[in-house]
């Protein structure tokens, strides 16, 4: 072809692809180093890559390469490979002249959606074991590939990398320098070992460009894509694989656990040998070694391309301050690969499991009887605080036991939550991943009770740390078994005594006296016990062995320090630790329990403690609770608890009887209404407190029309249910009672009238009177509006300023009652007001309280005028058996005092508005956040499609994905499209600061949907 004046590059190269492919492309460029490649779209929409390479491109090169892309679909049309299209003539290349009449080589490969793995947001440990399993499939189908041209050496050869040596003096950084020529030293130790494994065809560039990923909207992320077969080689396959790792460890805040799962993932479809998962940690440094030196002598020929610089940021920033030890990173490939942590491993299991019962009695007396006490985060309430635990509780757990036993044991592999110092939490935030598992064995005795060796061993440490909550004296024995296999057994909390005639080094012999239980005030502050734990090597850890792990991350942890209860002369299964299975209690629930019974999440959560405002799982995983508004002061919060405890200890009867709390807490509850609300009748519940809300109204009005907003909710019982427009309208709903009229909720982002109408709460305030008018048309009458002050179930929906002043006034002009439910919007959670109808500028007749007052007790209250308490006087008794008891009563006026002394309201508003403004600003960068409306901790976040209507599936992956990330939030609104956002008062800054950046992160992972 030659150049025609009139046509650009991209026209000209369409014509090539026309003539040779027969494909009638548009085309565009895309980018490319050396060789150019453009996107090639045709009118139907099927798309492809146009290929011209640079002149100088050796055929050899690309045949290699298009036959073993060709060889790869044959064999399995599943690869994620490119396919490659022939010409109209069958030839899968093709010699054409480019415009400036140099000969170039073409050809054609179909497109693959996606995007590069570089690009994308969400780099989870799924998406890396997925690429693992991709890699390992197209290697595994290259295996038979053979191709002598492809044994070559290059600079991207990882067996011939060597050739940085050369150019180390262009690193001018004397650190950087002694980094790489660590990599290089470690490398070079690993030379022979590699040079003796087999080779075979690889990619040998599976960077983060070259793999593809794509995902659906709302679901998980796939590789969809392995492309440029560039650099392809002869070479061991665990070259390929160490590539492709060393850029999937970049940019992680947790690269051991992504490099385990694309480890994992390859392994599980092409199984790797040990030899070759322990090259991969020192193999991958050296590739950004490579990486890094090649970038730095480019940078120094060309001083004006800041990006190369740029470019190697994430690999310096991996080399230089990830620091973490070769061995627990081969001994973690390993375990995920199902293969013995360390040399030996199984061996020594072996003898120590065949063993049992002939080790010396650690205390000198067998323990098999010996009472085991749980510590979990299930059974035992210590520590009140999970975030503090008190030297006191230190002190004095199981104290109950030692009363009456000389011994007692903890469990292995149990989740607890007294490992409270900030070492044991993983990330930033209070409700980040923690360490909670413990990986021992505790044997609990009196200070002073001497240990014995449970078999010959040598000191390999022996130290004091003196810090409080840490091991106080603290031994390490190593131990050598018949097969001259090594292990070691840690003893901690001892008394330090043993430092003036141990050292390490020194010979124990099985049965010999050599430590003591400490006292607290040398054994870290614990109730006297040893710590007994096992490690199969002590490498990466030394001295300095975790004695608790991350649930999530458990299996490697008991591969390298399994169960030591063998070494007790004890049975695994004794001291092995199961927390209650999600799984068993969910088949109960669908056994034992209605249908309609719903859990929250994809993912149910086993919440097994909670505090203040967060909760915990059964492995003690925490969770911010920004949800849940019943524990309006907080979980677990130590007032209440110890007010119901004293109260129970006393009295706990019903209103028949006369008791000062319950003046107590109505005057409590009265003080902070208005003053023409005198009356208070306790019950149980909101449903119970609406019930007897429509009661007084109708003996008051004397009819029994009641008018509420649409998607309202008012409980369960049947009253409540018939005005609540949100359960009765639904499918198989119980439908419109006659009685009952809706009016629009007056939602000036959705409804009829809208935010920019001045107008807009008269204009919702009308809608009144036509309910008014069919009431009366039915001859039924008014007897009362019902409102939630704000509605929540509704979407979280702040009516515009004087609405109510309005509607209130029509309704009073026919006689009617004006009922608020405050059960999500009092008591201060709004931040501004104690009450919405405050804010509203309305004194209601009926005002309905429920779940927060008890902070979890059941109570509900309604409180009305003197005037309409007496029409309901009849001389017919009301009675609620548990409502106003003397608990009741009593809890629910230290509900009321505490958020009145922990300054709860003021509290709300503070954190409220800084999550406000927050969502203001995550709104101006996602266009799916349609608005953002709320008071203080009473918020919502509605979610819409790019045309405005609501997006459900969106919201609830939003939910999904918080809740993966560890925090509580809530959906609701008619089409289920509004984040709810209502946690208990007691939430920070620091935890809104979380929930914010969280937020962010989830909503930013959405741009990787195709
Ligand atoms: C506004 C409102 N009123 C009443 C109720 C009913 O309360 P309970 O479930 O305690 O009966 C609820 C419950 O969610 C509610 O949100």
């Amino acid at each position: 072809m030659t150049k025609d004046p009139d046509i650009d590059l991209e026209e000209f190269w369409a014509r090539a692809l026309k003539t040779h492919w027969n494909i009638d492309a548009e085309l565009s460029v895309l980018p490319g180093e050396l060789d150019q490649n453009f996107l090639a779209q045709e009118k139907d929409g099927s798309k492809c890559i146009l290929k011209i390479m640079r002149k100088e491109c050796p055929h050899w090169l690309i045949k290699a390469q298009i036959e073993a892309i060709e060889h790869l679909s044959k064999k399995d049309s599943s690869l994620k490979v490119p396919m490659i299209l022939r010409s109209s003539k069958g030839a899968s290349f093709i010699d054409e002249v480019d415009w400036f009449g140099n000969e170039r080589l073409i050809w054609v490969q179909k497109y693959i959606s996606g995007k590069c793995y570089a690009e994308i947001k969400q780099k989870s440990p799924a998406i890396s074991f997925d690429m693992g399993v991709a890699l390992g499939q197209v290697a595994k189908a290259l295996a038979d590939y053979k191709n002598e041209s492809l044994v070559r050496d290059f600079k991207w050869n990882l067996p011939g990398s060597l050739w940085i040596k050369k150019y180390l003096t262009t690193i001018e950084d004397s650190d950087r320098l002694k980094i790489i020529s660590k990599i290089i030293d470690d490398f070079e130790e690993i030379l022979p070992t590699l040079s003796s494994l087999g080779q075979q065809t690889i990619h040998n560039d599976p960077n983060d460009y070259n793999i593809l990923i794509s995902g659906e909207k709302y679901q998980s992320l796939n590789v969809s894509g392995i492309i440029d077969f560039g650099d392809i080689c002869v070479a061991p396959r665990v070259c390929d694989l160490s590539i492709a790792a060393a850029y999937i460890v970049l940019d992680h805040t947790e690269p051991e656990k992504m490099l385990a799962a694309f480890v994992s993932g390859y392994h599980s479809v092409y199984p790797l040998d040990i030899k070759e998962v322990d090259l991969v940690w020192r193999l991958l440094r050296m590739r950004l070694a490579v990486s890094v030196v090649n970038s730095t002598l480019l940078a120094s020929k060309n001083k004006d391309d800041a990006y190369i610089t740029i470019s190697q940021t994430p690999a310096w920033d991996f080399l230089e301050n990830f620091r973490i030890n070769e061995g627990l990173i081969k001994a973690r490939l390993k375990s995920v690969c199902g293969m013995p942590v360390v040399e030996g491993a199984d061996r020594t299991m072996d003898w120590i499991n065949k063993e049992t019962n002939k080790f010396f009695p650690l205390f000198g007396t067998q323990l098999a009887d010996v009472e085991i006490k749980s510590l979990s985060v299930e059974n035992t309430s210590v520590p009140q605080n999970p975030f503090e635990l008190q030297n006191d509780e230190a002190k004095n757990i199981g104290f109950e036991i030692r009363d009456r036993d000389n011994f007692w044991l903890g469990y292995y592999n149990e989740p607890r939550l007294i490992y409270t110092a900030r070492a044991f939490r993983l990330g930033p935030w209070k409700a980040s991943n923690r360490r909670t598992v413990h990986i021992a064995i505790d044997v609990f005795a009196d200070e002073g009770t001497e240990l014995f060796a449970p078999l010959d061993g040598e000191v390999f440490i022996a130290e004091y740390r003196e810090n409080q909550l840490d091991y106080g004296g603290v031994i390490i024995l190593k131990h050598t078994t018949p097969s001259k296999d090594e292990f070691f057994t840690l003893y901690g909390h001892l008394d330090p005594i043993f430092l003036n005639n141990l050292k390490v080094g020194d010979k124990i012999e099985k049965g010999q006296k050599f430590c003591q239980l400490g006292p607290p005030d040398v054994n870290g502050g614990w109730a006297p016990h040893v710590h007994f734990q096992l490690a199969l090597t002590t490498e990466g850890m030394e001295a300095d062995w975790p004695g608790v792990a991350d649930p999530d991350d458990l299996i490697f942890w008991n591969a390298i320090c399994p169960n030591p209860a063998a070494l007790l002369n004890l049975k695994d299964t004794d001291c092995l630790y199961e927390p209650s299975g999600k799984k068993e209690l969910m088949n109960d629930r669908l056994k034992h329990f209605g249908g309609n019974l719903s859990v929250s999440y994809d993912d149910p959560i086993l919440i097994s403690r909670a505090w203040k405002h967060h909760i915990f799982d059964e492995w003690g995983r925490p969770y911010l609770d920004a949800y849940n508004n019943v524990p309006h002061v907080g979980h677990s919060h130590p007032r209440i608890n110890q007010v119901a405890l004293d109260q129970l200890n006393k009295v706990n009867l019903n209103t028949r009887y006369l008791h000062p709390l319950q003046s107590k807490f109505a005057k409590k509850i009265l003080s902070k209404l208005p003053a023409n609300l005198e009356v208070c009748y306790f019950v149980n519940s909101g449903s119970e407190a609406n019930e007897l809300a429509l009661r007084l109204a109708r003996a008051h009005s004397g009819k029994k029309g009641i008018i509420t907003p649409d998607e309202g909710y008012f409980g369960n019982t049947t009253g409540a249910l018939s005005i609540s427009a949100y359960k009765f309208k639904k499918p198989n709903g119980v439908g419109q009672a006659e009685w009952v009229e809706i009016i629009e909720v007056p939602d000036d982002y959705r409804g009829s009238f809208k935010k920019d109408d001045p107008d807009r709460a008269i204009k919702f305030a009308n809608l009144i009177d036509g309910a008014i008018e069919r009431l009366n048309s039915k001859g039924i009458g008014l007897s009362a509006f019902i409102m939630e002050t704000f509605p929540s179930v509704g979407g979280q929906i702040i009516p515009p300023q004087g609405y109510l002043e309005q509607v209130y006034g029509k309704i009073r002009k026919q006689g009617g009652v004006c009922i608020a439910d405050e059960v999500q919007t009092g008591l201060g959670r709004l931040g501004d007001c104690y009450f919405g109808f405050e804010f509203q500028k309305v004194k209601p007749d009926i005002v309905v309280l429920g779940k927060p007052l008890g902070n979890g007790h059941p109570i509900g209250a309604v409180i009305t005028t003197q005037e309409i308490s007496k029409s309901f006087d009849n001389g017919i008794e009301f009675f609620s058996t548990f409502g106003g008891s003397n608990l009741s009563c009593r809890i629910g006026t230290e509900v009321l005092d505490i958020v009145d002394q922990e300054n709860l309201q003021q509290s709300a508003k503070t954190v409220g508005d800084f999550l406000i403004s927050g969502f203001r600003e995550l709104k101006k960068r996602f266009d799916f956040i349609g608005d953002v409306r709320g008071m203080g901790l009473f918020i919502g976040l509605e979610i819409i499609r790019s045309d405005g209507s609501e997006d459900p599936e969106l919201c609830g992956y939003i939910k999904n994905k918080m809740r993966e990330n560890r925090i509580l939030i809530g959906s609701d609104g008619p089409k289920d499209n509004v984040i709810k956002i209502r946690p208990p008062l007691t939430i920070e800054l620091e935890d809104a600061q979380m929930l914010l950046a969280t937020l962010s992160e989830v909503l930013e992972g959405t741009i990787d949907w195709s």
